[in-house]
């Protein structure tokens, strides 16, 4: 086969680069024989291999081991960054001074808005809010030639899922439902704001190859089961960890009885299990879904490079485990309260309800938001609002709507369920995250502390993330579920069994919903001041960021490791218990500081147990004097003293927050010592210049106190033979400097290249100074 004339369209961005993937993707079968079957997840990242060479046979047993084993070094086709992340990703990536980014990437303003009074109101008062974040966010779009889709445009995912997802496509985007995209069979990943630059610049990046979940779908939803009850489902089978280090692969003939946006759906809840991403075979479905949302261009140019490249598993494709459902006997589920993985069938949730003593009213209903405000979802929703109003019947809680995007919203108005949904009595929010995020201020219906339960069709359900009240009880449903209780105003009904009485004094039963999988007209376009601002790079614009800010700050290069080991640092505080990164970096009223590293470093380890005292944000000086942990560290910063952290066992365990690794190393942290970290913490760690090591012998943590002084042992050496040799310290206790000295043996798990980003001080000056 040659690839000598160009047969594929290279002149739209939208357009996955098909000729340069088929061509990767035949490389890859020349490295690991013609015959081997591979999965569709393998197929999509090999053929974004920078070198398929270098990443499928280092270390992999010739290439037989690649999953769980190679670190692939992959080359993404497109970023995508929604506002509260975009800020440290984009401050991040104005350090390499460059005039535009390498690939093409856009910014989402959603989650800033809060959900309150309406759509107008609210998006009026989060834009006079959160003006010079919007400013800042799009003014670097207009210098690098980054997409801006202002804010009420759309919610990232969804505005991703209409108009850049295609398949074969590879994509990172800072938010961990990225995955979305996967129900258009595009791999796509969430990572923090340094991962994202990284593929800004157009350097690799590096994922150790996941291993791969078979999902297969047998069978055909009817009646009330949903695309969403797919996924509540398997995270009630494999709880929130069990995706981990998986990319979740769904086949089989239950496959072609899916809408794109169910796969969607199912996809962006993937992250609920901890998988690295979700991914749907290419199918019809995905064209109807790309024709309506007017991408002919890509659907014709998809069609063409699955026939070069298959975009589904090749058969005998080994998948790494297999769980099957059978679609066809699924019911609705509902999970929580508090964990997206307490499934109950909805056969069972009254019962459940009674047992736990959970509330039986309801106090509002919810649906939409990113993972389910589709033509489909919507239509069937609004079917049954409208049944149910023709009954004499009203939503019996509060009744929220969130459309996605724009475009939806606009589709939706014109074909009438955002009329039929007012009508009822609903409030449609703006198109943006709102209630979903934390950014709902109810009014004066619940009280904070009053235990209540809602229903949402959103995919978290963690406590105190919607309303901030660690009583309201989130249950996660399918929108027609969230619709049928809403107007029960309970959570014991089951539309599939019960009835409602009506004023008239009948009873009244929902038939089950059905729904339009696509509008019978295309999409309708967004409203012209919610389309995307799209630019060619313009280096006269000048990135606003007022100097007085409190909430964005510029960047300054951390400093490279000296020619030397350290000698002198000293322990700021050694935690005990859990240390996560909502410990390390806390989420909250802090988010208002993300794009601000010296004020947000005020919360760090705040709510970490000092191991000596036990107290809570206590750390003490040579001098004996008293701080909270951060007043400390910012005290040894600006006294120039750089320091290291002692902590316990998966230090940093929770989220990929690279805010947790910014901020001690902005304080002066160099070393973090553990008795063992959370793999993706460690990475960032590294990524930001900061040493984490282990103990070789974890008794050692006893040995090791507040304000020992410190001097590394061969870590020096073992940087310069890119992360070859072991390294011990040298502690001095504290009042014994002339004395007693103990050597604490180290474990660390630094490679060629983490080596190299430590020694420049950063990945990104590493990054910036290869002139990428
Ligand atoms: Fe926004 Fe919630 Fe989705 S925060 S991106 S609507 S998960």
């Amino acid at each position: 086969r040659s690839f000598a004339t160009p047969t594929f369209d290279t002149s739209n961005p939208r357009i996955p680069p098909y000729l340069k993937l088929a061509k990767n993707y035949d490389k890859v079968r020349e490295v690991l024989g013609k015959g081997r079957a591979f999965t569709l997840a393998e197929k999509i990242l090999y053929s974004h291999l920078d070198s398929a060479e270098e990443s499928l046979l280092t270390n992999t047993n010739g290439g037989r081991d690649i999953r769980g084993t190679a670190n692939l070094k992959l080359k993404p086709d497109r970023v995508a960054m929604q506002d509260a992340s975009a800020q440290m990703a984009l401050l991040q990536f104005m350090t390499c001074n460059l005039p535009s980014t390498a690939i093409p990437a856009s910014i989402h303003c959603d989650h800033l808005i809060v959900g309150e009074r309406g759509a107008q109101a609210d998006l009026e008062s989060g834009i006079k809010l959160n003006q010079e974040v919007f400013d800042f966010l799009e003014s670097a779009s207009k210098k690098y030639g980054i997409e801006f889709w202002p804010p009420g445009a759309g919610i990232i995912h969804q505005s991703v899922l209409e108009n850049y997802a295609a398949p074969g496509l590879m994509m990172l985007g800072t938010d961990s439902h990225t995955p979305n995209a996967g129900g258009l069979s595009t791999i796509a990943i969430g990572v923090g704001g340094a991962d994202a630059v990284e593929a800004l610049v157009g350097a690799p990046w590096e994922l150790k190859a996941p291993r791969i979940l078979g999902v297969e779908l047998t069978g055909k939803l009817s009646g009330w089961a949903s695309p969403k009850d797919v996924i509540l489902n398997l995270a009630g089978r494999l709880t929130v960890r069990g995706g981990t280090g998986f990319i979740i692969e769904y086949f089989g003939s239950g496959v072609q009885t899916l809408s794109c946006t169910g796969m969607a759906t199912i996809c962006n809840m993937g992250a609920e299990v901890g998988a690295t991403t979700s991914l749907f075979p290419f199918n019809s479905a995905h064209v109807r879904y790309l024709e309506a949302t007017h991408r002919h261009d890509v659907a014709a140019e998809a069609k063409k490079f699955s026939q070069i490249v298959p975009l589904q598993a090749d058969s005998g494709a080994n998948y790494d485990e297999v769980i099957t459902i059978n679609l066809s006997e699924l019911e609705p589920h509902v999970n929580g309260p508090f964990t997206p993985d307490l499934s109950t069938p909805l056969s069972q949730f009254k019962q459940t309800v009674k047992e736990q003593n959970w509330p039986e009213k309801l106090s509002a209903g919810l649906i939409g938001s990113c993972t389910n405000s589709s033509y489909e979802d919507m239509t069937r929703c609004e079917g049954m609002v409208r049944e149910a109003m023709e009954a004499g019947l009203k939503p019996a809680s509060d009744f929220y709507v969130t459309p996605g995007s724009d475009q939806i919203r606009e589709t939706l108005r014109r074909d009438g369920p955002l009329d039929t949904f007012k009508e009822a009595g609903g409030t449609v929010l703006s198109n943006a995250c709102g209630p979903c995020i934390g950014q709902w201020k109810r009014q004066d219906d619940v009280e904070k502390g009053t235990a209540n339960a809602i229903f949402t069709s959103y995919n978290r359900n963690f406590r105190g993330r919607n309303d901030g009240n660690p009583d309201t009880m989130n249950f996660l449903a399918s929108p027609e579920i969230v619709t049928a209780m809403a107007f029960a105003g309970s959570t014991t009904f089951n539309p599939m069994t019960d009835s409602l009485p009506t004023a008239s004094g009948t009873e009244f039963r929902f038939t089950p919903p059905s729904g339009m999988e696509i509008p019978a007209q295309p999409f309708e376009a967004a409203r012209k001041e919610f389309r995307a601002l799209t630019q060619a790079p313009d280096p006269s614009v000048s990135v606003a960021i007022a100097p007085t800010s409190e909430r964005l700050a510029l960047l300054e290069p951390f400093d490279a490791f000296p020619a030397s080991d350290l000698t002198g640092l000293r322990v700021l505080v050694k935690v005990t218990g859990k240390c996560t990164t909502d410990t390390i970096s806390a989420a909250g009223p802090w988010l208002k500081y993300k794009g601000h590293l010296p004020n947000i470093s005020a919360n760090t380890l705040n709510t970490a147990t000092n191991a000596e005292t036990g107290e809570v944000n206590a750390a003490y000086d040579m001098d004996g004097s008293r701080h909270t942990i951060p007043e400390l560290g910012k005290r040894w910063r600006e006294a120039n003293r750089p320091w290291l952290v002692v902590a316990e066992h998966n230090y940093g365990e929770g989220s990929a927050r690279e805010h947790a690794a910014l901020q001690p190393r902005y304080l002066g942290a160099r070393v973090v010592l553990t008795k063992s970290f959370a793999r993706i913490h460690e990475t960032n760690l590294k990524k930001q210049g900061v040493v984490p090591l282990t103990f070789a012998d974890e008794a050692d943590y006893d040995k090791i106190g507040a304000c020992d002084v410190v001097d590394t042992v061969g870590l020096y050496e073992m940087l310069q033979n890119g992360g070859k040799g072991d390294v011990a310290l040298k502690v001095r206790k504290l009042g014994a400097e002339d004395g007693e000295e103990i050597l604490i043996k180290t474990r660390h798990a630094i490679s060629e290249d983490q080596a190299g980003f430590i020694l420049a001080g950063s990945a990104l000056n590493l990054l910036s100074q290869s002139g990428r």
